[in-house]
């Protein structure tokens, strides 16, 4: 029983000390719909222990001492003030990962500058959407985010299928040396490669966490995959799964799903449904998947248990037809073409001595034949709707994300979206091209569009997009 009342207590103590903050801050505004309040929070990121359930406690860098950091909840409107102190050792920034947020308020280092140790900055969102986001580092994200820095921001909308009980689950995997702290990091070309995927996984901080229903309990669980570069492709043999919505937004009606690969950087809104004849032990699994470079040969892996236990409850009613109404997708102003592409060897073009492995020059990826920051930056108007075509000519799955705006997908391998659902990342497989219907309807500014396996986006995997008034 530990673990979930520890996981759960951890939530409730975020939550509760979120909405003091909202109260002081709202001055008796109490989520009304009509005006937003102000949700001040303090982030402070800093080492420390934590207790990830195996065995003993590891050094981390956290946000407020905690993996994940608090979640940050809050209704559409709401504005979000984020006091932040930087107390590591190294430069940070925080990234808003889904937020449609100011463009100097995105923690890219093209619109701020970096926070040094000692540093503050303050943070002013306003939520113009709900949804599941998170938050990030975007300096050195692939080692920032492997040592545990990052947290969900859950903002509420008018018209959500209502629930008994509602879960953010935070994905992730962390790689453990034999002594139990984070092993090193490695720039050996199979970590630049595939990226660092860890050999513990973790459900909101937990190798140990359990799920708990009631027989025939309908639950909303919201899940984000925080990790650098594993894919997870969720299953729960058992339970019902339906899936209500993807990264920032409800689906026009719901959809009935055996599994769900969540690539990393995206997010997925799911009801489930447990069982209703009696008690049960089931497992929230993530299935073998293989995303190039012979990955994918892997067994089935346990994330958390899910306990089906105590009285039955009424069954849920029937969910409606009808979730959302996406609007019209109007005629694009662009078209763009985008090619992934990656090169292997010794030295690619720079002449090196072959066979010798460890160089970080030894694995690069490119957007349009170049790495960040040499990618040439796209130009759009503000307000405007461009179809890209993101074309996949490496040999392995690449996670697409997007700042600062929402995409649909319209086709994936040459097959049409089965449902519509508004995006800010989504993955591009191997070989594959996926056309994309992107809306610049947001902030103007730099923005950058990266892949989120965050080993490829900090060796060039990225580019930038100008958006003009
Ligand atoms: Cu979640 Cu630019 O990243
Ligand atoms: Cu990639």
């Amino acid at each position: 029983m530990g673990p979930t009342v520890r996981v759960i207590r951890a939530l409730a103590l975020a939550l509760a000390l979120l909405a003091a903050a909202g109260c002081e801050a709202g001055a008796g505004a109490d989520g009304g719909d009509a005006v937003g309040v102000i949700r001040e929070i303090e982030l402070v990121a800093r080492e420390a222990d934590v207790d990830l359930g195996t065995g003993a406690p590891v050094r981390l860098w956290t946000y407020n001492g905690a993996v994940p950091g608090p979640v940050l909840e809050a209704d559409v409107g709401d504005e979000l003030v984020v006091r932040f102190r930087n107390e590591l050792p190294e430069e940070t920034t925080i990234h808003w990962h889904g937020l449609r947020v100011p463009a100097e308020m995105d923690g890219t280092t093209m619109m701020h500058a970096a926070i040094p140790p000692g540093g503050t900055f303050e943070y002013r969102l306003p939520l113009l959407d709900a949804g599941l986001f998170w938050y990030h580092p975007h300096v050195r994200s692939d080692e920032q985010v492997e040592r545990g820095l990052y947290g969900a921001v859950l903002v509420h909308g008018p018209d959500e299928p209502v629930t008994a009980d509602e879960r953010v689950l935070v994905l992730d995997d962390v790689l453990l040396a034999a002594d139990g702290g984070l092993a090193p990091f490695s720039t050996a070309p199979q970590t630049r490669m595939l990226g660092r995927e860890g050999d513990v996984l973790l459900v909101n901080g937990r190798a140990d966490a359990e799920l708990v229903l009631r027989p025939r309990e309908r639950q909303r669980w919201r899940l984000v995959n925080a990790a650098t570069a594993r894919y997870f492709r969720l299953a729960a043999p058992g339970l019902g799964l339906t899936l209500i919505g993807h990264d920032g937004a409800l689906l026009e009606a719901p959809q009935p799903v055996e599994e769900l690969l969540l690539a990393p950087g995206e997010r997925a809104d799911w009801l489930v449904t447990a069982p209703g004849d009696g008690p049960a032990v089931l497992t929230l699994l993530t299935l073998p998947y293989a995303r190039g470079h012979e990955t994918g040969a892997g067994p089935s892996l346990p994330l958390a248990a899910i306990r089906v236990e105590g009285p039955a409850v009424a069954e849920a009613p029937a969910l409606p037809a009808r979730l959302a109404a996406l609007p019209a997708i109007p005629a694009a102003a662009a078209e763009r073409e985008l090619r992934l592409s990656e090169a292997m060897g010794s030295g690619g073009g720079h002449g090196g001595h072959g066979g010798h492995g460890g160089s970080a020059m030894d694995v690069q990826f490119f957007i349009n034949g170049k790495s960040w920051p040499d990618v040439p930056v796209l130009t759009a108007a503000r307000g405007s709707i461009e179809v890209w075509t993101v074309v996949n000519e490496s040999g392995m799955d690449h996670p697409f994300h997007l700042h600062g705006f929402t995409f649909e997908v319209l086709e994936s391998g040459g097959v049409p979206a089965a449902f519509r659902a508004r995006r800010d990342t989504v993955n591009i497989p191997a070989s594959a091209t996926v056309k994309l219907a992107v809306s610049f309807d947001g902030f103007a500014g730099s923005w950058m569009y990266h892949c989120h396996i965050l080993e490829h986006a900090e060796v060039g995997m990225a580019g930038e997009v100008r958006v003009t008034e």
